[in-house]
């Protein structure tokens, strides 16, 4: 099965004060398995110009991997690629490579509803549906016809209210208060319940703290932190602390490129790319 092939990152807060050779010895080697998505030289143009520039990584098996760089750089243009949610924009061009588990996502039999399906997706303005605490969890589940009956559906909303860290607060209103009605903080880990409700195996989040108080962000990185092994998170972060504290790895963007990608610490300590270096020293951005 393919879930007992997750690989676990290591716990970097002992990693950290490791030489990095020692870092590289305790991770799991390197094989296919390892590795869920790759991306290769992606260009992207939107009717106003090039958004994207060759850019190319891998999106490790259970890891959380953190786009950061400046607004405008193209992050949230190559998160949307991941999933084919720019499928639809009109005058778009996509060109380049991007597998998963080794399958082009373009291959003529991926029907696309199926494998959106495999993605949830988190906003930076929490945005549950006027419907009941309840219902925003059940939609994805209902939509794909998921669950066999209530007990399961019912089974089912309790788990993802319970991995978005929400259950105990809602509990005993899942039928009476709409998602709405929550404080903001709440309102993102209903959405992100809602968008483990199809059981996908990607969470893409494009800057999942960036409208909520800092402790309902702490909130949210915790439990990102939780949920990855089991998910793997691919996160747009505007916080450098939030990315440093959370990400295995971290990819630094600027002007549509790709400038660096690697280990969180590495990153934000010795970056090598200037352009890496300027963004993480708070020069740029
Ligand atoms: N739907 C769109 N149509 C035209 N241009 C777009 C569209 N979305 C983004 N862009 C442009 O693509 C570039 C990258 O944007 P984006 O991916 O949103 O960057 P970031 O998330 O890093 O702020 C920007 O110049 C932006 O104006
Ligand atoms: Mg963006």
């Amino acid at each position: 099965m393919e879930d007992a092939q997750i690989v676990v990152p290591v716990d970097r807060t002992v990693a950290a004060a490791r030489p990095l050779a020692a870092n590289l010895a305790v991770k799991p080697a390197a094989g296919p398995t390892a590795v869920l998505m790759q991306v290769r030289n992606l260009n992207v143009w939107y009717e106003t110009g090039q958004a994207l520039h060759d850019v190319s990584y891998d999106l490790k098996r259970g890891e959380i991997l953190s786009f950061i760089g400046p607004s405008g750089c193209g992050k949230t243009t190559a998160l949307k690629c991941l999933n084919r949610m720019l499928d639809a924009v009109p005058s778009i061009r996509i060109e380049g490579l991007i597998r998963m588990e080794g399958k082009d996502i373009y291959s003529p039999d991926i029907d696309p509803p199926e494998y959106r399906q495999r993605f949830g997706w988190v906003a930076q303005m929490p945005n549950p549906f006027a419907e009941t605490i309840y219902e925003n969890v059940a939609w994805g589940a209902r939509i794909h016809g998921l669950m066999r009956d209530q007990a399961e559906l019912d089974a089912h909303v309790e788990t993802c209210l319970r991995r978005a860290d929400l259950w105990d607060e809602v509990k005993d209103i899942l039928h009476a208060t709409d998602g709405t009605a929550l404080s903001g903080g709440q309102q993102q880990r209903l959405c992100i319940a809602r968008a483990l409700g199809t059981n996908p195996k990607v969470l893409l989040m494009d800057e999942p703290t960036g409208s909520v108080d800092p402790i309902a962000a702490r909130q949210i990185e915790d439990l990102m932190m939780a949920l990855r092994g089991t998910l793997t998170i691919l996160v747009i972060t505007h916080s450098m602390m939030g990315a440093r504290r959370i990400a295995d790895r971290v990819a630094v963007f600027h002007l549509g490129r790709l400038v660096e990608v690697g280990e969180t610490e590495q990153v934000f300590s010795a970056p090598v790319s200037i352009e890496a270096r300027n963004f993480v020293n708070g020069l740029v951005g």
